[in-house]
């Protein structure tokens, strides 16, 4: 939830006038669960990546505008799979540490490198490493698109080394793993959590697989965004410790209010090195979608996602191909 004023404009007249924006411009605005809670309220669909891909391609012809509440490769996954609408984001410098931590050129040389390996990439990543891949995966359709090849297919997986290394441990794989992280995930402490459990044995621990694997190994359920939600909705639990962003919990209250979720710690001191953020459990890029950038985007029918029409083709051929095994 936001404070009540954002600047010198209360958080309600925002509301406000984003509602009547949105039906003016006939603009349907996708936001992901790690996002601020107001502007989740205000999205027309939200979900976890996969969710927001498939729901993006989805969209009819009568929709003229897209405004994506996420981050920058999110904003380009819509505009990739919907080329003729025009694809805004609240702010185009919210990036992602995980897609940065693996340049296309890098990757290309690392792929060279291995002559005969197949290319899956998860789709935190730009559109040039896309485009380098022969499928990619979101948390949520991982263990499927990776279970689609033969056991024994010479896999290279980038760019999050802990969703690779969990994918190995659990699917009996070998895959090479490009080394990246997100800065957020990284920074849950598997300590802290221990120490939350010795104070509520019965609440069971969500994990994100970006998480590194002391933590993953202290999970009841690993998975994407919208599987720990599902988890939480159905579980007969009444408290959960939750290891991944800390915009999930907004969703994961609004569906169970009679649950208690709380926010599993990131170790004190320790973002990663050189990682941007708080030292808590917001993702910085997330929370650059404000009320406030919301509203001057669809005000302004700007900031516009552009991208280049040949890492276009070539992304979405991987896009695609994910699609179909979802
Ligand atoms: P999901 O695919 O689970 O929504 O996660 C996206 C993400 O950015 C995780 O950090
Ligand atoms: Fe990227 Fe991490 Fe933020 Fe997800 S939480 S968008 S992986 S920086």
């Amino acid at each position: 939830m936001s404070n009540n004023t954002c600047g010198l404009e209360s958080r309600e007249a925002l509301i406000e006038e984003i509602r009547r924006l949105k039906k003016e411009k006939g603009a349907v605005v996708l936001a992901h669960y790690y996002t601020d809670g107001d502007v989740q309220d205000l999205a027309d669909i939200i979900g976890d990546s996969l969710a927001l891909a498939q729901k993006a391609a989805k969209l009819g012809p009568e929709v003229r505008t897209v405004v994506m509440c996420g981050v920058h490769f999110m904003g380009e996954t819509v505009k990739v799979l919907c080329p003729e609408k025009t694809v805004l984001m609240p702010d185009l410098s919210a990036g992602c540490s995980l897609a940065d931590s693996c340049p296309a050129e890098d990757f290309k040389a690392f792929i060279e490198a291995h002559p005969g390996y197949t290319v899956i990439s998860y789709v935190n990543t730009s559109l040039g490493v896309k485009a380098l891949s022969d499928v990619l995966v979101t948390s949520g359709n991982a263990r499927k698109v990776v279970n689609s090849f033969p056991k024994d297919e010479k896999i290279i997986f980038g760019p999050d080394r802990n969703l690779g290394a969990y994918l190995n441990s659990e699917l009996g794989r070998d895959m090479l793993l490009w080394d990246g992280a997100c800065h957020v995930h990284e920074r849950f402490s598997a300590e802290g959590i221990r120490a939350l459990k010795a104070d509520h044995p019965d609440a069971p621990v969500l994990v994100h697989p970006e998480c590194k694997r002391p933590v993953v190994l202290l999970a009841d359920k690993v998975g994407s965004t919208a599987a720990l939600l599902d988890f939480a909705r159905t579980s007969e639990a009444r408290k959960f410790i939750v290891a991944t962003e800390s915009g999930i919990l907004h969703e994961m209250r609004k569906a169970c209010p009679e649950k208690e979720f709380i926010a599993a710690p990131p170790s004190t001191g320790e973002g990663g090195e050189g990682a941007p953020g708080c030292g808590c459990n917001d993702c910085a890029y997330m929370k650059l979608n404000t009320l406030k950038a919301l509203r001057d985007c669809l005000r302004d029918g700007r900031p516009e996602i552009k991208v280049d029409p040949e890492l276009a083709k070539g992304a979405l051929r991987s896009i695609d191909r994910m699609l179909a095994l979802s």
